[in-house]
């Protein structure tokens, strides 16, 4: 009999096999209010993140066209920001495994004239459903460290990218100045599952959330995985002294 992988969930050894399903769980309970707790959790920051993404994503202002895949988009939040950015050949896919961000994405694309601009397709990150090499630049944000086999997604974003472009992964990272570490983790683990609570009425899956980032791979490590995927020119950058960092490699 095969021995059984184990991983984490959150602070939880689960069996990998089952992750994906509680993951799909604390994304089906938060969606509706998922727009809204991130701007209360981050102060707003998650903004700024998005927007040094958006930067690096760098799509043209002309009618070039510019195909994007943002892997985990949820809710489009990234897309909508890609698009409005970019010109008027910047088409972006959002791939997300969970039905119930997928459809509050296609309301908002909807109500911000987005629709021919973003699709929303359902598909694991670990499986894309797309040829290779057929995007100008893949991106995921905050997605990475909720899938399962990390190593298995940063494959499928090689493959379905085009030689000679790029791979973003913005994620929560470690913070490194004295004092913010502190205080991060005070917040982090006091503040954002209470808030969670109050409003969305899950703070477990908010306590999912601030616990899966402790688990994530210190971003060196997770350059390497980058760089072991086949990716090269791997770097990142830290932000806000650390609480988040943007990963950057090229398909070459
Ligand atoms: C924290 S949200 C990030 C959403 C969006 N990228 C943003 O920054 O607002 C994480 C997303 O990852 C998605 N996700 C988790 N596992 C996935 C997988 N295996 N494949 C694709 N998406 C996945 C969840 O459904 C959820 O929408």
């Amino acid at each position: 009999m095969a021995a059984r992988e184990d991983t984490h969930f959150g602070e939880q050894t689960v069996p990998l096999a089952d992750k994906q399903g509680l993951v799909d769980e604390v994304f089906h309970s938060v969606a509706r209010r998922y727009d809204l707790m991130n701007d209360l959790m981050s102060g707003g920051l998650h903004r700024a993140w998005k927007d040094a993404l958006v930067t690096a994503v760098n799509p043209p202002k002309s009618d070039k066209p510019f195909t994007l895949l943002d892997l985990a988009g949820g809710t489009g939040d990234v897309a909508f920001r890609v698009v409005e950015a970019g010109g008027g050949g910047t088409r972006v896919t959002v791939c997300d495994i969970n039905a119930e961000m997928l459809s509050v994405g296609r309301e908002l694309a909807a109500e911000r004239g987005h629709e021919d601009a973003v699709t929303f397709e359902q598909g694991n990150a670990e499986e894309l459903p797309y040829p290779d090499r057929s995007f100008d630049c893949v991106t995921i944000a905050f997605g990475i460290r909720n899938v399962p086999r990390i190593e298995r997604a940063l494959s499928e974003a090689f493959r379905v990218l085009r030689i000679g472009r790029r791979f973003l992964c913005l994620e929560f990272s470690s913070v490194d100045v004295p004092g913010l570490d502190k205080l991060y983790e005070l917040y982090s683990f006091q503040v954002i599952p209470r808030v969670g609570e109050a409003v969305t009425g899950d703070r477990e899956a908010y306590q999912y959330l601030v616990e899966s980032i402790r688990k994530f791979p210190k971003p060196k490590a997770f350059a390497q995985m980058i760089e072991t995927a086949g990716f090269r020119r791997v770097s990142f950058k830290a932000m806000t002294g650390g609480v988040v960092a943007l990963h950057s490699g090229w398909k070459l």
